[in-house]
């Protein structure tokens, strides 16, 4: 028989965990899995006036024999921002010290993958432009 006092227990229960999966679900699927990624275009000045290492929001540009080519200063470890030794020639992530070499190869510490090379291009200003995603 039908027990509407069981039934109206039993749905605020039910109701009770729908809220909760969807209190903890939502931020976890919104930070995991529907992240829009925006690319942003950064652009050098022409490369004769830039240095052999060059850094712009989150980019570096560095020359190797005349050719330049761009890297993602985002660690691929967790994501921190590496920096430039001038004097080993090498990134090093202040976060957990990975290393990576001049051409962005991973040499040690967590990251254990290289830092993302970057599609370059000379823009009619002669100013050498890259696209980050973020
Ligand atoms: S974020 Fe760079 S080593 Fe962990």
């Amino acid at each position: 028989m039908f027990d509407r006092r069981k039934f109206i227990k039993k749905s605020a229960v039910w109701s009770g965990y729908a809220l909760a999966a969807v209190a903890i679900g939502l931020p976890v699927f919104s930070f995991v899995g529907f992240r829009k990624i925006t690319k942003k275009k950064i652009a050098f000045p022409p490369d004769s006036q830039l240095a052999p290492v060059n850094f712009k929001e989150g980019v570096y540009l560095l020359s190797h024999k005349d050719e330049f080519y761009a890297l993602s200063a985002r660690c691929p470890h967790l994501g921190c921002t590496v920096n430039f030794d001038a004097v080993s020639k090498t990134f090093k992530c202040p976060c957990h010290g990975s290393a990576f070499d001049l051409l962005g190869k991973w040499i040690s510490g967590p990251a254990r993958k290289n830092l993302q090379p970057l599609p370059i291009k000379k823009n009619s200003n002669g100013d050498i432009e890259t696209v980050l995603k973020i």
